[in-house]
């Protein structure tokens, strides 16, 4: 009988790393529609206009800065505590809970970025119908029935909680257990409230239903976008018609996944901002369960209804409806109220904080492959890398360099001088990722697991044994992240990574932490088993992989607490940006997980997730030469910039094509390397002001109703738009260049000028993706070809000043020691360019002191005013100096300033 289970489980695992490894195409039947889980299939069923629930404003409380009152569920008589707060910086908090649950509902804890702070709030009319709120210029109106709440925005209705009635939290409750001969009596439930089966798994749900719900309606809309993580669109599509499942929020490991999808992957960010041409609006939806979400867009409502407003003569105003639908939790919605695009993206960082500015390397080339087998393979790579003149800043170790997959330790044979290794790399300023996931080896002697064993560190089974499922070391276990005691020993682990001299240069890549479980419901862990607290993994589920991340972020700190920690995760949730940056999973080799990129890393960044990349070149399959250089193109211009392969593939390391290939690669590469300066002040800015590093064109003309779906382009920061070529052989591209004919855009490669007239066909071949600096910016760029960023620390910098149709432009630049928290004690220089009326200034913006030996190398002037015939410098140190200038075809090259980045100066054009 034994020797049967272990068979049948052995069966199962090799069944299941054989899936993961050779499968091609994501088997869609592992993974749940709306329609097979009970929750959603509840709560999607409750009929708009129609709803149960009274605000008793009998019960009114006003504080300074908050409103409650009774919330009843009048169908149920189950009462409900409903808070709206002011919040500063233009939001509101909804909140509802359960007056007196049977249980404690679960609360998330840690997810925001400290709490909020509130705001004043006054309350200008009260009766027993409605009551009237005001914010600054932001107002609120809660009725009492049927209950909902209208935010207006000076004086416009911009959001609508409740508006259509399906607002629902599932009170705890006891099983109704029919007595003997009454079965019938018992009022029919959906089969699935306490308990649920799918496939061959079986969820006990001993505390039954506890779903929570609520729609927004956002007349006026034109797109909505946000929740990330899904392959599809950025603008985000209406669901239900045509079959459309809601877009589901539950971190999985969906290997393969499907392009223009709704189902969920490695993340969940339940955050959406409601756009028009006049105004945005966000809403934060502050629940770890699995989530789905319904939206309902005007404008794609079907042909009927178009017809019946054709005839009525009733022009359809434009609007979004939006219904998120939770298994478990309270009721913790954000209104972010704008009113533009980038307030909302602000709002939400307000909300759930920053990345902290990460380390200058780790926005260099990142080379990457499962596996780099042994160490004289990670050394050759570098060195032919060093011998094809071709940049690259970071080496990373997939899962082979453990000894039997056990994480914290090294394979004796394969890796048996790490640090010798880590010495070669740090010599010429490179450094080392590697990868540490959450699943614990099952095996005697292993310290991980013996420590967790004896110190009772793993999640349990409902039945309160320790879970055991299967990883990549076969049978696992996993830790309870919520435990303060696992996050404190764990944390601990990443000292145990110190190496004489280089303990600095590991960083660490957390990957399989939705958790992927092989032989799990989902491919994930089951919803019953039981974490700290007695809390079970329904409760917290998205939020597991980034306690995990926080984890790694803690012990790197502790490990050396003046280094910038890097990380790398696949699962992610609101917040995941203070600890990690992500990537877009297990993408493959073809031209629309390409074309996917832009709008997935787009989506990631107004969910304030901006240190974002796809796996360059596609993780499965092997790329056809042509996609591999497009895919170095393209990702030159997202944040996070490393190519990675499946470990089935071909090696493919840009050296080892042919001489063309290699220079094209070489180029892009070439052209990350010069823009570091820019990407690096754009990251210091975000954690500044919390906006996004990369945007979409929306964001920046939020006017313009033709940008509202481009998500094909992007902005890098306001100053640089690039457009990624995902069609083979494409000798042309269709550019939409916004802005009218006073915004200039100039083509990076040969400076000509364009306006911003809308879409312009612009020939490409093979060398380049359309790439423009935007008309108005000065842009900072490191011009001398290196082998490693690191190398390129103290070298001069170039300033492209591009003017706008008023000969004008501006910039900053951030410059600090790269790898320290030294710029929080005010070591670092952020710089002010100006170019206005022929005088070029540079200008300290913060009282500040940092001392490089960094300096100026020349200006160019693009869009260049004509008849110049000199260029006088002024400085305190260097006097009065007259520079030499150069005409190019479009350019003007000032050249040799020589003066320090530390030094204010002047540059008059005469
Ligand atoms: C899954 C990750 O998504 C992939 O990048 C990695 O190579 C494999 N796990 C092996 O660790």
């Amino acid at each position: 009988m034994r020797l049967t289970k272990m068979n049948w489980i052995l069966r199962n695992f090799i069944f299941s790393i054989f899936l993961y490894q050779t499968c091609y195409g994501v088997v869609k039947e592992n993974f749940k529609e709306c329609s097979q889980s009970s929750f959603c299939r509840r709560l999607r069923d409750i009929k708009p206009d129609n709803s149960n629930y009274i605000l008793n404003l009998n019960t009114l409380q006003v504080s300074e800065n908050a409103v409650e009152s009774e919330l009843l569920n009048s169908a149920e008589n189950v009462k409900f505590k409903l808070v709206l707060t002011a919040l500063a910086g233009n939001m509101f908090r909804v909140y509802a809970d359960e007056v007196s649950p049977l249980h404690k509902r679960y609360r998330v804890e840690n997810i925001l970025d400290g709490e909020p702070q509130v705001a004043r709030l006054e309350v200008l009319k009260r009766t027993e119908d409605e009551v009237v709120v005001q914010s600054g210029d932001n107002k609120a109106i809660l009725k009492s029935k049927p209950f909902k709440i209208e935010f207006y925005k000076n004086d416009a209705l911009v959001a609508v909680v409740n508006g259509r009635g399906l607002f629902t939290i599932e009170h705890l409750r006891a099983k109704n257990v029919p007595l003997e001969g009454e079965e019938n009596q018992v009022v029919q439930e959906d089969p699935g409230m306490w308990e649920e089966n799918f496939k061959s798994h079986h969820d006990s749900k001993p505390r039954g239903p506890e779903g929570v719900a609520l729609d927004i309606t956002f007349p006026g809309a034109l797109r909505l976008y946000g929740l990330p993580q899904h392959a599809d669109k950025l603008a985000l599509r209406t669901t239900g018609s045509g079959g459309l499942d809601p877009y589901r929020l539950y971190n999985l490991d969906v290997f393969e996944y499907i392009i223009d999808s709704t189902m969920s992957l490695y993340g969940a960010v339940p955050v959406v901002y409601a756009h028009s041409t006049s105004n945005t609006v966000g809403a934060f939806w502050l629940n770890p369960s699995e989530t789905w979400v319904d939206i309902n867009n005007s404008k794609d409502q079907n042909v009927v209804s178009s017809l019946v407003n054709l005839v009525s003569g009733q022009a359809s105003e434009s609007r979004v409806d939006v219904h998120f639908m939770s298994e478990s939790g309270v009721v913790d919605l954000f209104i972010l109220m704008g009113p533009m695009p980038k307030d909302c993206a602000k709002q939400y960082t307000q909300l759930t904080g920053v990345a902290p500015l990460p380390q200058y390397y780790t926005l260099a080339y990142h080379q990457c492959r499962w596996n780099y087998i042994t160490e004289d393979d990670v050394t050759s790579v570098v060195k032919n890398f060093d011998e094809h003149d071709m940049p690259v800043d970071t080496m990373w170790l997939d899962i082979e360099y453990t000894d039997g997959k056990k994480y914290f330790t090294w394979d004796p044979i394969k890796f048996p001088h790490p640090d010798q290794m880590l010495m070669n790399l740090t010599s010429t300023g490179r450094h080392l990722v590697i990868i540490i996931d959450p699943h614990v080896k099952r095996e005697g002697g292993y310290f991980l697991h013996e420590d967790a064993l004896s110190n009772d560190y793993y999640v349990k089974t409902k039945d309160g044994n320790v879970y055991e499922g299967w990883c990549w070391p076969g049978s696992s276990s996993y830790p309870d992240f919520f435990n303060p005691s696992v996050f404190n020993y764990y944390k601990g682990l990443y000292s145990k990574l110190k190496y004489d001299n280089v303990n600095n240069d590991i960083m660490i890549w957390n990957d399989m932490n939705e958790p992927s479980v092989f032989n799990g419901p989902e491919i994930t862990m089951p919803k019953d088993c039981v974490h700290h607290g007695g809390w079970e993994h329904r409760h917290l589920h998205n939020m597991y992989g980034m306690v995990y991340t926080a984890i790694t972020y803690e012990g790197l700190l502790q490990r050396n607490p003046n280094k910038r920690p890097f990380i790398l995760s696949r699962a992610h949730f609101a917040g995941t940006q203070r600890y990690a940056a992500i990537w877009t999973g297990d993408n493959m080799a073809d031209w629309h997980h390409l074309a996917i990129s832009y709008p997935m890393c787009l989506s990631e960044a107004l969910g304030g997730i901006s240190f974002c990349g796809a796996d360059v070149g596609g993780f499965f399959n092997n790329p056809e030469v042509e996609l591999l250089q497009r895919w170095y193109q393209a990702g030159v211009w997202l944040p996070f910039f490393r190519a990675h392969a499946h470990i089935d593939t071909r090696r493919r390391e840009p050296y080892l094509f042919a001489e063309d290939v290699r220079h094209r690669i070489r180029s892009a590469l070439r052209l990350r390397y010069a823009h570091l300066p820019l990407w690096y002040t754009l990251f210091y800015e975000h954690e500044k002001f919390g906006e996004p590093v990369i945007r979409p064109l929306f964001y920046a003309f939020p006017k313009d109703p033709e940008v509202v779906d481009i998500d094909n382009q992007l902005l890098v920061g306001d100053s640089v738009l690039a457009q990624v070529i995902s069609e083979p052989g494409a000798t042309s591209a269709k550019v939409y260049l916004p802005g009218g004919s006073s915004q200039y855009w100039y083509d990076i490669r040969d400076s000509r000028k364009y306006v911003g007239d809308g879409y312009t066909s612009l020939s490409v071949n093979l060398d380049s993706i359309p790439l423009f600096y935007r008309g108005g910016s000065i842009i900072s760029r490191k011009d001398r070809p290196r082998r490693s960023s690191t190398l390129m620390h103290r070298d001069p910098y170039t300033l492209i000043v591009a003017l706008d149709s008023n000969n004008s432009a501006k910039g900053t630049l951030y410059i600090d020691d790269n790898e320290s928290f030294e710029y929080r004690k005010k070591k670092y220089l952020y710089i002010q360019f100006e170019y206005k009326d022929k005088v070029f200034t540079s200008r300290m913006i913060d009282n500040t002191d940092y001392e490089t030996l960094e300096w100026i190398e020349r200006v160019i002037i693009v869009g260049a005013p004509l008849g110049v015939e000199k260029a006088v410098l002024t400085s305190k140190s260097l006097g009065t100096v007259n520079l030499e200038t150069h005409y190019g075809e479009d350019t003007l090259t000032i050249r040799k300033p020589g003066v320090s980045v530390r030094e204010s100066f002047t540059i008059n054009l005469i």
